[in-house]
């Protein structure tokens, strides 16, 4: 057992440890030291907490480390990195679903001894915990089965939706006065449950409300209520550090929230509320004129090697193919040759927040080629050759063009400007939101069909 104090001491090392582990994240060039910040922290904490907070029942500790520790490695080992949105998406469940436990473990503790102001506040922080956690569990279950294809990716729409959600939020503020009433009294379990349902629903509604396209926002919009449950977790075990950790979670998530919701043109409240963005549902929407023309690997080196300008846009085709070793491979190639390449990043390319960039910094393309949307959207114009790699919703322009489409409103990258555009996929499906591209249709677009490592590896060879 070590002493309160150097608890303590631990636990804002830890604080520390994460802040910086969260600023060094925020960059690419220096993730890989934040990640380290963050894994270091992580483990005084747990040290702090296993040796100086648990006191007893050490039996039970060492099964649930032994068990959570080894069923994590298993699933962080054999997940590909495609399914890594969906291992967030029920890794938030759980949090979500431990505060609601820990939240009724807490109202059912014994030797709980509060009184007064101090019960009433207690209970509050129960029921807030139980509250966030519950939403967070069912909307995160329900962001998995959609993420990973067991659910429809197509909102559902409830007529009158938005007053539903008014309705189950009043109906939780009203239980909620009613448990703090009843648990001064020594009761209180039945509004408790019947709020806990109440948040089950509102969890599974919001979600289910959410096309396709909107997924990305909803994935880092859970990430921050994970951490508010959190926070809400430590209010209730009265643990400082839990409470800190929730909160840098609940709040950098909020903040990235914000971030994708300005990428894809959404208001942040209409997030909150569920089932934002969506029109008519979620149809194919696009009107499409003219005629695919294909080409092949040959021609398509031939293309790139005598380009001035090239673009290289990757999506979540490059992603399922593992195409970005030969992209870099065919970007030496080209460099060599003089000709200027650079890679334009969507902020939703993939299926979760900086995807592309992971994938790209994994094959060792340099950092200065990589940019972003807003940084390279103007240059298309002077762009020779736009190569898209296993990319679609993101470079639709029915984004722009049809104020039906599931799409409508989001920024795209503006390829179409170009001289010409290549488009590598396997066939004439769509992408992720289920919409129709006209971009392939369009008079200066070639078709290079097949797998993006496939063709990758051909047009390598020809060049
Ligand atoms: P998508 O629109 O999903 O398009 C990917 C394209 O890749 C598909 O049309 C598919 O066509 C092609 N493809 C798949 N496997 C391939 C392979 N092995 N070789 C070649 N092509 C392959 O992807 P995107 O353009 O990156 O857009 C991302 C979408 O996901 C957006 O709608 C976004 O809202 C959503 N989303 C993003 C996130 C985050 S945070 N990034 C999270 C959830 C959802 P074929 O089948 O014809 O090959």
């Amino acid at each position: 057992m070590i002493s309160i104090g150097i608890v303590n001491v631990s636990y804002i090392a830890a604080t520390i440890l994460f802040i910086l582990a969260l600023g060094g994240l925020s960059n690419q060039e220096t993730a890989r030291r934040g990640n380290w910040y963050g894994i270091i922290g992580m483990s005084i904490a747990l040290v702090a907490t296993v040796t100086g907070v648990v006191t007893q029942n050490y039996e039970y500790l060492l099964v649930a480390l032994l068990l959570g520790g080894s069923i994590g490695l298993i699933l962080a080992r054999r997940v590909q990195m495609t399914q890594m949105p969906e291992l967030v998406a029920i890794l938030h469940s759980l949090v979500g679903l431990g505060a609601v436990l820990v939240g009724f473990a807490t109202y059912f503790d014994p030797e709980a001894s509060f009184s007064g102001v101090e019960k009433t506040i207690h209970d509050i922080e129960i029921y807030l915990g139980i509250l966030i956690g519950a939403v967070t569990f069912s909307g995160s279950v329900i962001a998995f089965g959609k993420l990973s294809g067991r659910i429809s990716g197509n909102p559902m729409l409830l007529p009158a939706r938005h007053w539903l959600n008014l309705l189950l939020l009043l109906a939780a503020i009203w239980f909620g006065y009613q448990f703090v009433q009843e648990s001064a009294l020594g009761a209180g379990i039945n509004p408790l449950i019947v709020m806990t349902l109440i948040a089950l629903m509102f969890g599974i509604h919001m979600v289910m409300a959410i096309g396709g396209a909107d997924m990305p926002v909803v994935v880092s919009m859970l990430n921050s209520y994970s951490g508010w449950a959190a926070s809400a977790t430590g209010f209730m075990l009265s643990n400082d550090l839990l409470i800190v950790t929730g909160a840098l979670v609940g709040s950098s998530g909020a903040i990235l929230s914000y971030i994708m919701c300005r990428a894809m043109n959404r208001k942040f409240l209409n997030v909150i509320a569920g089932g934002f963005g969506t029109t008519s549902g979620g149809g194919s929407g696009a009107t499409v004129e003219g005629e695919i023309v294909s080409i092949d690997a040959e021609e398509t080196a031939a293309m790139l090697a005598g380009a001035k300008e090239v673009m290289i846009i990757p999506g979540y085709g490059m992603a399922v193919a593992q195409a970005q070793h030969t992209v870099y491979e065919i970007t030496k190639a080209l460099r060599a040759k003089k000709v200027k390449v650079r890679f334009g990043i969507h902020p939703v390319a993939g299926r979760m927040p900086g995807h592309m960039n992971v994938l790209l910094a994994e094959a060792k393309v340099p950092y200065d080629i990589v940019f972003e949307m807003d940084e390279i959207n103007e240059d298309f114009p002077d762009v020779d050759v736009s190569v898209i790699i296993g990319a679609n919703d993101i470079v639709n322009p029915s984004a722009l063009e049809e104020p039906d489409s599931p799409i409508a409103g989001m920024p795209v990258l503006e390829v179409w400007k170009g001289t010409t555009t290549i488009v590598l996929k396997r066939s004439m499906a769509t992408g992720y939101a289920g919409v129709q591209n006209p971009l392939f249709f369009k008079d200066n677009t070639r078709m290079l069909f097949g797998d993006a490592k496939d063709s990758l590896d051909a047009v390598l060879k020809a060049l």
